[in-house]
């Protein structure tokens, strides 16, 4: 296939980003995308151009650091799916592929295509974790967990951080991944002390930061590779309520 790639290039923070197009010759339907892209950074430099910077680590979809907007799509038009686990069959020869970085004020771009999730992290540091002793490994059946509970805190725990989410919702909201982070903990034993107040305090940071509201648009799981549902933000929201209801907790 030969493709026309319009891909953003934006040389740093402060510096005006446009789209630029680069024409990609021999593009094998069997290429992943980030293999496509490798392929055109190869001549880039080649020839003396600054490569196209993209964020990328584990390339099979668990690590969560590739993503962009694919003709306007988070991670591009298969659905369920990472960056890097696209493959170049779902495109056809002629087409002109349009790249950009996650549009969102949360997530600023650095450079190009890479943009700075460190908000996640924030969101995380605020009540990603519990404070349980743990020792050493239990025995497996040691605590009881309903199946579920099993199930539903190991969907939630699915997420891999890459904020399609985000940059699909037109609000720019993080609820799909505060919610899975949240509630992935608060639905088992270990995370019964903290849930509330893990809740309160997730939202609040959330808030916070530069994610706006969530207005139920629904288009942040469609656009989740890991099929986090849209339940999650409500079972979120249910627990933040109980704990305003019962003045449990006020966020720190
Ligand atoms: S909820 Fe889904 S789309 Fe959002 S960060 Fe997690 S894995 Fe990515
Ligand atoms: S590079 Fe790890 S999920 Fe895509």
């Amino acid at each position: 296939m030969r493709l026309t790639l319009r891909v953003w290039r934006q040389a740093g923070p402060d510096e005006d980003g446009r789209l630029v197009d680069y024409a990609v010759d021999d593009v094998s339907p069997d290429m992943s995308f980030l293999e496509m892209l490798d392929v055109l950074n190869e001549r880039l430099v080649l020839d003396g151009e600054e490569p196209i910077a993209f964020d990328h680590d584990c390339r099979e979809g668990i690590c969560g650091m590739c993503g962009m907007m694919i003709n306007g799509v988070a991670h591009g038009p298969e659905r369920a799916t990472t960056t890097c686990q696209l493959h170049m069959r779902h495109f056809s020869d002629g087409d002109v592929v349009v790249i950009e970085p996650w549009r969102a004020r949360a997530f600023p771009v650095i450079r190009d295509l890479v943009v700075d999730r460190g908000a996640f992290d924030r969101i995380i540091e605020a009540g990603g974790y519990i404070t349980a002793p743990t020792g050493s490994a239990p025995d497996a059946h040691a605590i009881p967990i309903p199946k579920p509970d099993a199930d539903k805190a190991f969907e939630a725990a699915a997420c891999i951080g890459c904020g399609a989410c985000v940059a699909a919702c037109p609000n720019g909201s993080g609820m799909l991944f505060t919610a899975a982070k949240a509630t992935h903990l608060g639905l088992l034993p270990q995370g019964q002390p903290e849930r509330h107040s893990r809740a309160v305090d997730m939202l609040a940071t959330h808030d916070a930061l530069d994610f706006g509201g969530c207005t139920n648009a629904g288009e942040c799981a469609p656009a989740c590779p890991k099929g986090i549902p849209l339940e999650s933000i409500a079972r979120l929201n249910r627990d933040v309520l109980r704990a305003t209801v019962s003045g449990a907790h006020k966020p720190r």
